[in-house]
């Protein structure tokens, strides 16, 4: 299998992992609409190796998906590597270890963002890693656990000195959560401290915001997460605002299909409801079909009030 480098376009903007939404038909609208590669959901390290098959559905992909990365999470490093070997057997281009998630649950356990509080274990897991995992392997950090706890130029290095084939950086601190703005100067000085490929992430609004982003901070790449929500454009030239509602139908339409075919009929509709919430955003007079979007069940009905739907003022461009 070719190196997923080799296989990477020049500075990639891609889809970030995002448990519970980046599952495999929202990570096939977004490679069609752009995104260079797919990252998957994270799984539990534990539970990939008690062989849960809800877990290991979640790492389903297409082949048109390539290059995909797996992302794992755990807190103990020998079940990290067992679930990581086991994995690997699906054929991935990479592998990802979560450093990042700041869920209390999974930090307040040593994993996640909880990791990076652990350099010596960090050190141990990359270690073994790359003695047993054929594939590339990476990891997904934040700026450290607290404003006065940063370690990722640490952590970046260590993963570097133990072969990861790069670092993704969401720039916030675990204390941050999701507040506060992320902190892009610092990313910056990640890439300005390691030679392998660092990947930006936090906050871009789409592909124009990104390839400044490269631009301005020297990052090899840049993922985007929430903006994507509703918004695959984001990883196009287009703006939302330029797209005409039927072609927006027919991309929402595509989504829902392609979740009934992969989660079946009544999973796949009650699984896009937060989805079609989002899409519908902005779309004026559109609450008018919301709730009946929200509370239908079969796929069939969503087509008809989708295509049946006249919005007032989004600019029909035929
Ligand atoms: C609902 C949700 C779920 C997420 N799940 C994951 C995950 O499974 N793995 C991961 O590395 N990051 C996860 N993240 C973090 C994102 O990958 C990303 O780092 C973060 O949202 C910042 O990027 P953004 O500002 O573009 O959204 C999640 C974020 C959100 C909002």
């Amino acid at each position: 299998m070719e190196h997923i480098l080799s296989i990477l376009p020049k500075n990639p903007v891609a889809l970030a992992p995002m448990d519970g939404y980046t599952d495999m038909p929202f990570r096939m609208i977004c490679r069609e609409l752009g995104s260079a590669f797919s990252f998957t959901e994270f799984v539990a390290a534990d539970a990939v190796c008690r062989k849960i098959e809800k877990t290991h559905k979640i790492l389903q992909y297409d082949e048109v998906e390539r290059p995909v990365i797996f992302q794992i999470f755990g807190h103990d490093v020998d079940t990290i590597v067992e679930a990581a070997r086991l994995v690997e057997e699906k054929k991935p281009d990479a592998i990802d270890i979560n450093m990042g998630c700041s869920v209390k649950k999974i930090c307040q356990r040593g994993a996640g963002v909880g990791l990076m509080h652990e350099p010596q274990k960090v050190i141990k897991l990359f270690s073994a890693l790359k003695k047993i995992i054929k594939v590339p392997v990476s990891g997904k950090i934040r700026l450290g656990w607290s404003d006065s706890e940063k370690n990722y130029i640490e952590i970046g290095k260590i993963l570097e000195g133990e072969g990861a084939w790069a670092v993704f950086i969401h720039a916030r601190t675990r204390t941050m959560g999701y507040k506060g703005n992320a902190s892009w100067e610092e990313i910056s000085l990640l890439k300005e401290n390691v030679q392998i490929p660092v990947f930006g992430n936090g906050d871009v609004l789409d592909l124009a915001d990104a390839r400044n982003k490269i631009y301005q901070y020297g990052v090899d790449g840049v993922l985007i997460g929430r903006k994507a929500m509703g918004n695959p454009w984001v990883f196009s030239d287009k703006k939302l605002n330029e797209i005409s509602y039927l072609e927006r139908v027919g991309v929402i339409l595509r989504h829902l299909d392609l979740n009934v075919a992969y989660h079946g009929e009544s999973q796949g509709v009650l699984l896009f409801r937060k989805q079609i919430t989002r899409y519908l955003k902005g779309i004026a007079s559109s609450s008018a079909i919301k709730q009946k979007l929200i509370t239908e069940t079969k796929a069939e009905k969503i087509h008809e009030i989708l295509n049946n739907f006249q919005p007032e003022s989004i600019p029909v461009l035929i």
